[in-house]
């Protein structure tokens, strides 16, 4: 393969009839047919009809979302969760789905949607024995569902590990990694044994908070077929812009990765500098995303309250900092009791450490700390 960084920052030169080295944004709905006869022998795969199809600008991405990830066909999709909705399509009623027990609070919410209209049964995971994954593996089980790093208490499990073990155990089974937080450029998991990949191309992939966008990639070719068949009836796709914006950014996602590296792995080591930071997880070591928890929650609040650069929204990966506390946002709808006993407390704060200069991270840290009064 050639290596990444080649293979991104050349996507989409030398694709343009008019030798553009930036692809062109092409924003037709539809496509002229030369004639009846043309019309009769289309073939979608080389040609454009209809945009929900495909456009040439999105074709080109998700080639190269698929040439990224290692995968035969990429799907990019207007946001992460049509990703990961086009991913359990192909679950039917009966079907189990066994996944990891901290994941992003939206896939839970779907997992309701799921059990309550598609009769689909979950189970959960808790990262720690993969025999224990095993043993609760079924006939019915048709997916094994995983984000590593975990959101938002970073759990790591080894992925070629679990493909292996699940494999043997049953072949059938599907697995299925979110590789939203690492990126191809830390993760590769179909080349780990993985069978789909998922992202929210919201965080890294787009990399500055001015997109929403999702990408599923699969290994198999007859898999993509049956996602093609749903994908292109259903009509969940990116648009023209969007693909054309994310693709631009994909050019620069290797040297983003390495940066936020680099300032996450800094500001780590300065977070244990401040009294009120009890526990700090950064367990990859790699990748922008830090967790971190505070001593109570009276500092929570001073923090969120005084930050100056560092922005308290939702989202992460951008080349902004952002902190978030998923106790209260993005795992809200997981009952209190429940959120606590998996660790996400009123304490837990995520922090996506963006491109700024980490000694101005740390000191806005620290300042925020400090404040007095409202
Ligand atoms: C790991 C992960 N997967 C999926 C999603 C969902 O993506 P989107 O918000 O683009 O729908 C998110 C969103 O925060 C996420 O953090």
């Amino acid at each position: 393969m050639t290596e990444l960084s080649t293979l991104l920052a050349q996507a989409g030169n030398r694709r343009d009839a008019n030798r553009a080295v930036s692809l062109p944004l092409t924003l037709s709905s539809n496509y002229r047919h030369e004639s009846l006869e043309e019309a009769r022998a289309f073939d979608l795969a080389k040609g454009y009809t209809y945009s929900r199809l495909a456009t040439p600008t999105r074709r080109v991405l998700e080639e190269t979302l698929a040439a990224m990830e290692g995968g035969t066909r990429a799907f990019a999709t207007s946001s992460g969760m049509a990703a990961i909705q086009l991913a359990l399509s192909i679950l039917k009623p009966g079907d189990e789905l066994v996944a990891l027990d901290d994941l992003y609070g939206g896939d839970f919410r779907y997992f309701d949607y799921l059990k309550e209209h598609a009769g689909i049964s979950v189970r959960t995971w808790d990262g720690q024995r993969i025999a224990d994954l095993v043993a609760q593996l079924t006939p019915r089980t048709r997916l094994v569902w995983l984000e590593t790093p975990s959101n938002p208490l970073m759990k790591t499990v080894a992925i070629a590990a679990v493909a292996q073990a699940v494999h043997a155990a049953q072949p059938a089974v599907l697995l299925a990694v979110d590789n939203t937080f690492l990126t191809p450029v830390y993760q590769q998991p179909l080349r780990l044994g993985a069978d789909l990949v998922v992202h929210s191309a919201t965080k890294y992939l787009s990399g500055h908070n001015d997109l929403l966008g999702g990408v599923l990639v699969v290994a198999d070719p007859q898999l993509a077929a049956a996602y093609e068949n749903y994908a292109l009836t259903t009509g969940d796709t990116l648009a023209s812009f969007d693909s054309w914006l994310l693709l631009r950014s994909l050019k620069t996602l290797p040297v983003r990765m390495k940066q936020h590296t680099a300032g996450a792995r800094a500001l780590v080591e300065r977070l244990k500098d401040l009294p009120a930071v009890t526990g700090v997880r950064y367990p990859p070591g790699v990748g922008g995303m830090i967790s971190f928890t505070l001593q109570s929650e009276a500092q929570v609040t001073r923090l969120l309250d005084h930050l100056q650069l560092i922005t308290f929204a939702e989202s992460l990966g951008g080349v902004e900092s952002l902190i978030t506390i998923p106790y209260y946002q993005t795992h809200a709808d997981i009952p209190a009791e429940d959120r606590k006993r998996r660790g996400i407390t009123p304490c837990l704060l995520r922090l996506s450490v963006g491109l700024e200069d980490p000694n101005d991270l740390f000191a806005d840290l620290r300042q925020a700390l400090a404040a007095k009064g409202k």
